[in-house]
């Protein structure tokens, strides 16, 4: 049987309180889930239930207190300095703003470049990496030469995907990597997402506020609420079927273009606010 790559064990984080004799801000509370190799797991849950925080975690960015999160087998609190410097290669990140995500005084090659000459990877070699980097996020490459600002945001984030792939990772972190885009550019990227991995393998965290977005990609989805995870299973049982008030509230949260059935849809969810899941929903939260 194949091994998870990614294995998230009860984790805990507790932000520290600003003020003096503040009690911490308890924002992930022993979340755990599993990251198969190629898998595309989808995160998803209102603001604030503590998504970012998780994929910082993943990242070895946010204060954790307890539980492990390991990959491929090691702890990755504890590893040396030299498997580090590697998990930091192998694990990478997409963030929501393709326009605060790139230098905006380097061009693209410089910036696709970068990582590859932190590696001692020659100046030829990094060159032929890039074109075929372009290539492969559906970018011409002729787009190396120029700056950010000559990009749309579609495009940035294309560049931004580009980036993160140049090391060969096996997992990224895509957080919200396609809220700040409109709906048709949208459904561009998340296709590009889908072939990269397609050709790649490589397993995506991919947290996203909007079911409807992972629910196109995901293999498996987890719910977050308030820092736990209410429901994780597969895709389409999370999304067609949920078995948590919470998960089908979100669900009718997602708006339909159609207004009629938008209309029916606010109507359950205002009964379902009412039911008697979703005062069991509130006893547990609290
Ligand atoms: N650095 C920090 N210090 C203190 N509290 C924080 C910090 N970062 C996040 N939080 C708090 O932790 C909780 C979870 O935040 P997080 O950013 O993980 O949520 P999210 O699910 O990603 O939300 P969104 O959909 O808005 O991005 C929030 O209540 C937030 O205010
Ligand atoms: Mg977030």
């Amino acid at each position: 049987m194949t091994e998870p790559l990614l294995v998230i064990d009860d984790v805990h984080v507790a932000y520290p309180a600003k003020g003096w004799r503040r009690p911490p801000f308890h924002a992930l509370k022993g979340v755990s889930l599993d990251i198969m190799p190629g898998e595309c797991v989808g995160l998803v849950g209102e603001s604030g239930s503590g998504k970012t925080t998780l994929g910082r975690a993943v990242l070895g960015l946010a204060p954790v207190t307890g539980g492990s999160i390991r990959y491929r087998g090691a702890e990755i609190g504890n590893l040396s300095r030299r498997s580090r410097r590697k998990l930091s290669d192998e694990i990478q990140v997409v963030f929501q703003d393709p326009y605060s995500s790139l230098n905006p005084s380097l061009t693209i090659e410089q910036s696709l470049t970068e990582p590859l000459r932190v590696k001692k990877v020659s100046a030829a070699d990094a060159s032929l990496r890039v074109r075929t980097l372009l290539d492969q996020v559906g970018l011409p490459s002729n787009a190396a030469g120029r700056l950010p600002r000559e990009f749309s945001g579609g495009q940035r984030q294309r560049i931004a995907i580009a980036r993160a792939l140049a090391l060969d990772p096996r997992v990224i972190v895509c957080d919200e990597p396609v809220s700040a885009l409109d709906l048709s550019t949208q459904a561009r990227v998340l296709e590009l997402f889908k072939d990269i991995q397609d050709a790649t393998g490589v397993a995506y965290l991919f947290v996203s506020h909007d079911l409807a977005v992972v629910r196109h990609l995901s293999h498996r989805v987890a719910v977050m609420y308030r820092g736990e995870i209410v429901e994780y299973g597969p895709g389409d049982e999370v999304t067609s079927d949920p078995e948590h008030p919470y998960t089908r509230r979100l669900l009718l949260a997602a708006p339909v273009p159609d207004p009629v059935l938008q209309e029916q849809r606010r109507a359950d969810r205002d009964r379902l606010l009412d039911s008697q899941d979703e005062m069991a929903l509130r006893l547990d939260a609290v």
